[in-house]
């Protein structure tokens, strides 16, 4: 290595430490962070009419899910809607008490029966 051939790698080192320096110091990207709301859809969707089945549908259909997954099923007889009530409470623990049962799957099917 002769002499020219030194300075240009000190050079190039010193290029690059010059560098990486220069990197370190710069200023960080400045991060801010702000508050944000989000408004989240809310269903406010219920079960038509003030009948008792209407009633007692709203008090115990809408803890887990909205009165849509009950409007977008197709059409049911009056025995499948009593099936799906005794699913919701056998199966899925909604807390339904025995004697609303019929009356909750008379009431579907008045608004979502099997014509
Ligand atoms: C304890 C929570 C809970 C309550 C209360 C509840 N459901 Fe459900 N329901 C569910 C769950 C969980 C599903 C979804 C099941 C799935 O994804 O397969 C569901 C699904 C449904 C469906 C869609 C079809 C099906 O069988 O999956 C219908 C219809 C339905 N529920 C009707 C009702 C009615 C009517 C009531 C009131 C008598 C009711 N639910 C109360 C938990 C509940």
């Amino acid at each position: 290595m002769n002499n020219t051939q030194r300075i240009t790698a000190l050079g190039l080192v010193l290029a690059v430490f010059a560098a990486w320096a220069l990197l370190l110091t710069s200023p960080a990207q400045a991060v801010t962070l702000k508050n944000t709301s989000v408004k989240l859809p809310e269903s406010t969707r219920v079960f038509p009419g003030d009948s008792a089945g209407a009633k007692a549908a709203n008090s115990y259909c809408l803890m887990c899910h909205s009165v849509g997954m009950v409007m977008n099923q197709p059409d049911l007889g009056k025995a499948a809607w009593l099936v799906e009530v005794n699913k919701m409470k056998n199966a899925f623990k909604a807390p339904i008490p025995e004697d609303q049962v019929a009356i909750i799957a008379d009431y579907i099917d008045s608004i979502k029966g099997k014509k």
